[in-house]
Order: C-alpha cells, then sequence, then structure tokens
C-alpha cells in the first residue's frame, strides 16, 4: 500500500477528543443502520435490481466506446472455473465480445469480460484508508446502493470489518455469485510459501470460501514465486482470477513473457492527471484489462472543482466526479471509487446515463500531466519505505 502513512498522519492532526466524539457519534449511527439493514430487507432490494441481465446499454454502444477488451480468452484458463463462476462468470468458451448491462429502476452496472471470461463489474468500491471500525457500515452501505465489486488489500486491515458486512448482506439477500471481492497480497508475504498462508487468512477474514479476484499488490519481492502459488490457488478454483497491480510496462511485459498464465487485471494509478493512454495500450495489448485506483487522485489539485470537468459536466446535469468515471468506464478502464458518504456513493453509482463527446475527450486529455502524484514505483528510497512496511 503506498499512502499508509498519509493516512495516519491525516489522523494524527484530529485531537483525541475529535476522534471519540466522532466515535460516539459513528457508534450510534452504525447501530441504527444495523437495525436498518436487519428489518428493511434492503440488500433483498438491491439483489433485485441488479439481478436481470440486460443487453448491451444503447449509450454505451452509441458512444463509440470500445468496451470489447476481453475477446481472447486463451490467458488466465481456468479448468475449474464454472464451479465458482455463478451468475456473473462464464466459461472462456461462452466469452461474450461484449460488455452487458445489468438494469432495473434505474440502476445499472456494467460488467468488462476478463482474459478467462469472468465479468467483472466495470464500477466497484474502494476501501483503502476506511479504518475495520467504519468498513462494516461503509461497505453495508455501498452495497445498498448497488456495488457489487469490492476493492481490498491484506495492507488496508479492514478486510475482517468488510467480511462481516458481506455476511449481512447475504443474510440480507444478495448472493455470493452476485459479489465480486478483490483483495491483494502485500509484499512482504510476495513469495510462493507465504502466498499460500496469506490468501488463507485474507479468505478466512472475508469469510469467504473463494475469492474473486486476486492480486499481487506490488512489483517487489519474489513476484514470480508468488504468482506460482496464486496459479495453483487458482486452478484449484479458490480464486476466479488473478492479477497484479502498479506493475509498470516493462515490468508487466516481463511478467507475461515468462509466465503461462497472464494477469487478468493490472490495478495502477490512473486518473485525469496521469492518464496512461500508452500504459493501458501495452496492457490491453497483452489482454489484460487496467483498472484505476486514486481515479479522483484522491481529491489532489483541485480535481472535484476542476473548471473543464465542471464545463463538461453541466452539459449533461453530472459533477466532476461522475464525469471522471464515465470517462474511464468509456477507456474500459475499471473504476474503484471510494468514500465513507452514502450520498457520494450513489452520485458516484450514476454514470450510466449519459456518454461522453469525442470533443470532451479531446478536452480531458489536456489535464494528462504525465506524472505521477503518489509514487514513482522505481524510486529506490519508496522501494525501501515500502518493503519495511510489514501487514
Ligand atoms: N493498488 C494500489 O496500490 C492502490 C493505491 C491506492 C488506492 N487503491 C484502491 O483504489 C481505491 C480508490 O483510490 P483512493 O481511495 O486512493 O482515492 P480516490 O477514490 O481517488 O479518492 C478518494 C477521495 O475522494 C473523496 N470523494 C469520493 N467521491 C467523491 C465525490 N463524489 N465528491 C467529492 N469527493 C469525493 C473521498 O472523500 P470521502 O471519503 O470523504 O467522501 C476521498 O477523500 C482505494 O480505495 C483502493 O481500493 C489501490
Amino acid at each position: 500500500m503506498n499512502d499508509t502513512s498519509e493516512f495516519h498522519s491525516k489522523n494524527a492532526l484530529k485531537s483525541v477528543s475529535e476522534i471519540c466524539a466522532l466515535q460516539d457519534t459513528k457508534q450510534i449511527q452504525n447501530a441504527k443502520r444495523r437495525d436498518f439493514v436487519k428489518n428493511s430487507g434492503k440488500f433483498a432490494l438491491a439483489s433485485v435490481a441488479l439481478g436481470a441481465m440486460a443487453s448491451v446499454s444503447p449509450l454505451l454502444a452509441n458512444s463509440g466506446t470500445n468496451l470489447s477488451l476481453a475477446k481472447n480468452s486463451s490467458t488466465n484458463s481456468n479448468s475449474n472455473l464454472t464451479k465458482n463462476s455463478g451468475a456473473n462468470g462464464a466459461n472462456s468458451n461462452s466469452v461474450a465480445s461484449k460488455n452487458t448491462t445489468h438494469s432495473n429502476k434505474g440502476a445499472k452496472m456494467l460488467y468488462t469480460t476478463l482474459n478467462n471470461g469472468v465479468k467483472m463489474p466495470i464500477l466497484g468500491y474502494g476501501t483503502y484508508q476506511i479504518p475495520n471500525s467504519e468498513a462494516q457500515r461503509c461497505v453495508e452501505d455501498a452495497l445498498s446502493v448497488g456495488y457489487r465489486l469490492i476493492d481490498t488489500a491484506q495492507a488496508y486491515a479492514n478486510e475482517q470489518a468488510i467480511g462481516e458486512a458481506l455476511k449481512s448482506a447475504m443474510k440480507g439477500g444478495i448472493k455470493r455469485d452476485e459479489l465480486f471481492i478483490e483483495t491483494k497480497l502485500w509484499i512482504s508475504h510476495t513469495n510462493e510459501k507465504d502466498a499460500f498462508k496469506a490468501f488463507e487468512t485474507s479468505l478466512k477474514k472475508l469469510g469467504l470460501d473463494y475469492i474473486d479476484l486476486y492480486v499481487i499488490h506490488q512489483p517487489y519481492n519474489d513476484t514470480y514465486g508468488a504468482w506460482r502459488a496464486m496459479s495453483k490457488l487458482y486452478k484449484e478454483g479458490k480464486i476466479r482470477a488473478i492479477g497484479v497491480s502498479n506493475f509498470y510496462a516493462d515490468k508487466i511485459t516481463d511478467f507475461c513473457a515468462f509466465n503461462d498464465i497472464k494477469p487478468a487485471v493490472n490495478q495502477i494509478e490512473l486518473h485525469p492527471f496521469f492518464q496512461k493512454v500508452g500504459e493501458q495500450k501495452i496492457n490491453n495489448d497483452l489482454s489484460i484489462t487496467v483498472q484505476s485506483w486514486a481515479s479522483f487522485a484522491e481529491g489532489q489539485n483541485g480535481i472535484f472543482k476542476n473548471e473543464l470537468l465542471s464545463q463538461i459536466g453541466k452539459k449533461y446535469g453530472k459533477t466532476p466526479a461522475q464525469v471522471i468515471l464515465r470517462w474511464l468506464i468509456e477507456r474500459n478502464v475499471i473504476v474503484i471509487p471510494k468514500t465513507t458518504s452514502i450520498e457520494r456513493m450513489r452520485e458516484n453509482f450514476a454514470v450510466f446515463d449519459f456518454a461522453l463527446s469525442a470533443d470532451d475527450k479531446a478536452k480531458i486529455a489536456t489535464l494528462d500531466t504525465n506524472k505521477t502524484l503518489f509514487i514513482d514505483h522505481r524510486d529506490p528510497e519508496r522501494i525501501k519505505w515500502l518493503a519495511n512496511y510489514k501487514a
């Protein structure tokens, strides 16, 4: 994880009394919400809302977007895939060459097809910097809004609370195969022996018997050994797809050249100020789907008030946040915005009812600075710092 220290330093800015007051209010809110979850069957409703498979969204079909990336099913193949694939899975013989939408009551979800035929929601919910004490409430809220892809990591230290939220959601009517759970293996466990143990620990904390997408979090330590372990778990049907994160173009090319099973996903920093068009092409040419972390640059550079994004949004009655998510989705980039506010969860979810024009996209292209706002994964000092962080 890149920014643990930033998270801790942010919280360090709050006084102890502020934190206690916050926690008290949150505990009351959480208790109320828990009762609501138990009594209202809100997950059952959300489950129905996303249950029916519709045809390819006409909006997306008309947007000129290339949404048929995962035609190549020859990689990441899993003989046991159908066992765990459920409603959203598919074996490689039935790979759809287009994305599909699930819709009802105005709620829609677009699925992208990974290189092994597994269908993955293109929009999910990110949980970095959400402490264990808050993560259950946040994930329950996200599921009630309609999110089904939840992104977490061993290093986020919130898998346990997310597991509680998943348990409560499944009790409330959401089926396991509607969910798409992604978690990541931290550097200190990135080797063949420790990867098995770390995987089992994550599985247990999440309260699951398989993971939808398991990812090497950082491109360090024995990534090849860890990949052998992950490949074995994948072939055993304990993971539906395996992927990587923060692998730059050279590393991902090398990794694909010397592994039989290719990563299905590469999760990388990607936002309007760091657009990575060339890097996405390199991944896509290797049949890897790109997933964006920090789609909002974590709010840096005044992104939520950016004039250009506001102007574009105004035409469609959308906010800069919605324009950003829509822009990434139209590039077939999977997005996982993080927010602790249910209102903003709803806002970030409402991105399937408009399409950007070529002119909008040309304007957004001008925001690219081609520079990271967070971390250069080739910087020796940052590598040393990350290598010392134990999860
Ligand atoms: N693989 C990696 O190395 C890596 C690194 C970083 C992140 N990630 C993953 O990617 C996910 C997303 O990245 P991120 O969490 O770093 O940052 P992000 O999604 O770019 O930004 C999150 C920030 O935006 C605010 N926000 C969210 N929606 C908003 C809206 N509609 N309007 C105004 N503000 C809004 C949130 O504040 P509030 O919470 O107050 O709403 C939060 O401060 C993470 O949660 C994690 O799952 C992976």
